[in-house]
């Protein structure tokens, strides 16, 4: 996390891929698909990326492996995925703190 003046004004997010790690500062209040694209990274694959929802909730195919600091699902679809152990949507995640995820 960054700080200018006792004012949060970025979240650090760990992104761990194949074979590396990553850490991206993103600004409050955006989904962590949204940062993720941002910073050249994407939970999609070359299929995916260009076949999915826009980042509704719809399709499931933004799943990401949790590793910390992500708060508990609140939509259906997300729970289910989460419950199933295949990860949770990173369309539904805003970043609202540092976390850790996997792609
Ligand atoms: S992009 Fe479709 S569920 Fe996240």
């Amino acid at each position: 996390m960054s700080t200018t003046a006792s004012t949060i004004t970025t979240h650090t997010v760990t992104v761990h891929t194949e074979g590396d790690r990553h850490k991206i500062e993103v600004e409050p209040g955006i989904t962590l698909r949204q940062a993720l694209r941002r910073h050249g990274l994407s939970p999609h694959n070359a299929v995916t990326d260009v076949a999915n929802c826009g980042g509704r909730g719809h399709c499931g195919l933004c799943a990401v492996e949790v590793l910390e600091g992500v708060p508990p699902p609140t939509q259906t679809l997300d729970g289910t995925l989460h419950s199933m152990g295949i990860g949770r949507l990173s369309c539904l995640i805003t970043v609202d703190r540092d976390m850790a995820v996997r792609l």
